[in-house]
């Protein structure tokens, strides 16, 4: 069985740095906003050009905390993508505001700047970016976009830890980037954390504010706010993980072109699109199979059978989900999120994932499709 995520074999290459990190912490005794969680906000700050980086409880914390820091609630509008995780959304209904969708590009998968503007009324109030699978959105135009009609800018990088454009990082461009330290993702923690990063030295602040019940010091409540701390534990794992995440980065990079080779022959698989400068992380793999939904599933079968993991990120858009049916879409609203989600499947992709079970598993589709 190759599993589709790997998370042992990581783990057991820094088990001894990892032990010492832990240790530390235990003894020390700072297990609330311990000197951990400071040195990794400083180091995901930096890594993103970024002044200041807040840590929090969970990737969908950081966009909730982001989204209320902008003082977005109650009767306004975010436009997001509708072929995303949950938490995309779940955060700005948290918050008490609206998310609106927006088709996708049907090659990157991203949301589609053309199909923006059109979304755009007097109650929007930012735009949400999700860099999936680890492709950065075309933020050029995102930026531009959100310049024009003045809106905030909050980035979902959950999937984009390490992406760029032309050397730029995915959070560095909007008003807040939102980070998930969720174990599967390539800069994974051993639970749950996330980290927001912004270059506004008052949404820092309020964003520290909001994670600890609103106080500062000394019982003085300034803000309705969360528990939702980065727990220092996590944060020293994670500050052991960013000695290793260039590497682990190209190691996937290295995957995907391994695939790419592998399935070169094979006229009804499209490998993922990487626009021209654009740096892809790769914390998913996802093929789109040709012509469609039937196909898609008789190769998921027919891999699972054959012990390669696999899944589908995402089966149903967003739009289309019965817990969202109170938002008046239907089914042909998003087009192209609606195609692509009969047509997607990830294969397995860590950086520990050896040449030869790519080889492995690319012989496996190609005898699917008889190549
Ligand atoms: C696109 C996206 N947004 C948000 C999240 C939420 O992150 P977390 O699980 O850390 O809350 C995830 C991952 O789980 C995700 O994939």
């Amino acid at each position: 069985m190759i599993p589709i995520t790997d998370l042992l074999g990581q783990y057991n290459e820094i088990k001894d740095e990892i032990a010492r990190a832990v240790d530390k912490v235990l003894r020390e005794g700072k297990y609330i906003l311990g000197p951990e969680v400071v040195e990794l906000e400083e180091r995901i700050a930096s890594s993103c050009a970024a002044r200041y980086g807040v840590g929090v409880a969970s990737g969908t914390d950081a966009l909730v905390l982001s989204v209320v820091a902008a003082g977005i609630g109650e009767g306004d509008e975010v436009i997001t993508t509708p072929f995303t995780f949950i938490a995309t959304i779940e955060a700005v209904i948290r918050a008490g505001a609206k998310p609106v969708f927006a088709d996708i590009d049907p090659k990157t998968y991203n949301m589609d700047p053309a199909s923006i503007e059109s979304k755009i009324t007097s109650r929007t109030k930012a735009l949400m970016p999700v860099h999936l699978y680890g492709l950065p959105c075309d933020m050029p135009a995102i930026m531009g976009i959100a310049k024009k009609h003045d809106l905030k800018v909050i980035e979902d990088c959950a999937q984009s830890f390490g992406a760029a454009i032309d050397g730029k990082v995915t959070g560095s461009f909007g008003d807040f980037g939102c980070f998930s330290f969720f174990p599967a993702k390539n800069l994974g923690c051993y639970g749950d954390g996330g980290m927001i990063v912004t270059n506004d030295g008052g949404y820092a602040e309020k964003i520290k504010l909001l994670r600890m019940h609103g106080f500062s010091a000394d019982y003085d409540y300034r803000l309705h706010g969360f528990n939702s701390r980065l727990d220092t534990l996590q944060a020293a794992i994670v500050n052991v993980k960013m000695n290793h995440i260039d590497e682990w980065i190209e190691k996937r990079i290295q995957n995907a072109a391994g695939y790419a080779e592998g399935l070169k022959e094979v006229k009804e698989v499209e490998v993922p699109f990487i626009p021209d400068g654009y740096r892809h992380s790769m914390n998913y793999y996802a093929l789109r199979i040709f012509p469609g939904r039937e196909t898609r599933d008789g190769l998921k079968k027919y891999l699972t059978e054959k012990g390669v993991g696999n899944n589908i990120y995402y089966p149903l858009s967003l739009h289309l989900q019965p817990i969202c049916a109170d938002m008046g879409y239907k089914k042909g609203d998003y087009p192209v999120s609606e195609k692509t989600q009969d047509e997607i499947i990830s294969l397995p992709m860590y950086p520990e994932l050896e040449a030869e079970k790519i080889e492995f598993i690319c012989g496996e589709i190609k005898k699917y499709f008889g190549v």
